[in-house]
């Protein structure tokens, strides 16, 4: 092989295949170089590596759905709605609208939040209970329309807490020093899983999307997050089909959501109350150290009952539901986004998020935003 030529066996590549080979090796190593190198200085116990919110971002669909309308689908009342879940208008998608599509527009807005372009990202966490299609995940979907090609991506099915979920787990692969920059999405077109023959739950879920981006950092950021779940609850909140059990031969294939609500009211109250109490523990921190609850937005009451537990007045408590309805994983950082863009949520204050959802699962993050 002549001089300058690819020192690989066999390899007939000339000089300058070579070199532009090595230039992407290149790129690519200090597109992950830091973050190992941030481990091991954190493991020599000089720096801990946290993640922070860089951006946030959310999209909802533009039809708006009120309770005046689904009065005329259903046999329902707007002051039911209002009155048992707080509940006045939620966003369906367009026909041909997927949950990918809903998740794009949320995570294009958090990566402008942030200054970033989907190249930048090392790692898309994607939390949806409505996948566009059963595989590749929406988050490889997505991955592809940022054009973030090569870094990991996966969903997360956690039900509502799909969101937190995926925020718990991308906050470990950037303290653990695997990813710099996560992309962190919660997603759902859930009204295509309603079935509008049941009144008690079609008049309670919405579709929309929310996002952020999360980077490595030398300040906290996310202090804690907390995930948990219980499949015991199955019976309580569920969706009967799924690709090796249950399609049947009628509308919608029988996919729908089957729940028995006031059980999951009860459960997810004591659970909340719960799980705030275990998250601020954790950090060695008091109720009063939180400036703002962001909550998952099912059901008014329970928002209040979690407010009452943590002593915060509702004008610390950020509430969408009344607009949203329950968007499932979209909830929270819907929620999120639209505290940071409306200014309420400022940088350096201290944030509760939760969620609950079917599984059951329960989940948690307290982060200086
Ligand atoms: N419009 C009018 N009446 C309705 C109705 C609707 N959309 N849905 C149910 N009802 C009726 C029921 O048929 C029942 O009538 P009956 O007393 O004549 O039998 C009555 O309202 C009370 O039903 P119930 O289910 O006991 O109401 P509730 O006070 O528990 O409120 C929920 C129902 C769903 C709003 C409430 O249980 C809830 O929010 N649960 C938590 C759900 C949730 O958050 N799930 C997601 C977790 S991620």
């Amino acid at each position: 092989m002549g001089r300058g030529g690819c020192p690989g066996r066999g390899c007939r590549a000339g000089p300058g295949r070579h070199r532009s080979a090595a230039a992407r090796a290149t790129q690519g190593a200090r597109r992950y170089r830091d973050a190992p190198a941030a481990l091991a200085h954190a493991q020599r116990g000089t720096t801990l590596i946290y993640s922070r919110i860089a951006g946030t971002g959310s999209y909802l669909p533009e039809k708006v759905v009120t309770n005046a309308d689904l009065e005329k689908l259903v046999d329902t009342t707007d002051e039911w709605i209002r009155t048992r879940t707080g509940i006045r208008e939620r966003r369906f998608a367009a026909d041909g609208e997927t949950t990918c599509d809903l998740a794009f527009y949320a995570a294009t807005h958090a990566l402008d939040a942030a200054g970033l372009k989907g190249a930048d990202i090392d790692l898309i966490v994607l939390g949806t209970t409505t996948p566009d299609i059963i595989f590749p995940s929406t988050a490889c979907l997505l991955q592809h329309r940022l054009g973030a090609n090569g870094c990991a991506a996966f969903d997360v099915n956690a039900a509502c807490s799909g969101f937190m979920y995926a925020l718990g787990v991308a906050d470990q692969f950037i303290r653990g020093g695997q990813a710099r920059r996560a992309l962190v999405v919660g997603a759902e077109t859930l009204t295509r899983m309603l079935d509008f023959s049941d009144r008690s739950t079609c008049v309670l879920f919405g579709d929309g999307a929310g996002a952020v981006v999360l980077e490595a950092s030398e300040e906290p950021g996310i202090i804690t997050t907390k995930l948990h779940a219980d499949g015991g609850y199955k019976h309580l909140l569920y969706n009967p089909v799924g690709v090796s059990a249950g399609f049947r031969d009628e509308p919608n294939h029988g996919v729908r959501v089957m729940m028995t609500g006031n059980e999951v009211f009860k459960v997810a109250v004591k659970t909340l109350d719960r799980i705030v109490g275990e998250t601020l523990e954790a950090a060695g921190m008091h109720e009063q150290d939180v400036d703002w609850l962001i909550p998952h937005q099912a059901n008014l009451r329970i928002i209040e009952a979690t407010a009452k537990r943590l002593s915060m007045s509702m004008d610390r408590v950020i509430v969408t539901v009344d607009r949203h309805g329950n968007t499932s994983s979209g909830s929270v950082p819907l929620a999120l986004d639209e505290a940071v863009r409306s200014g309420k949520v400022q940088r350096g204050q201290t944030l509760l998020l939760e969620a609950f959802g079917g599984g059951f699962t329960w989940s948690s993050a307290l982060l200086k935003y």
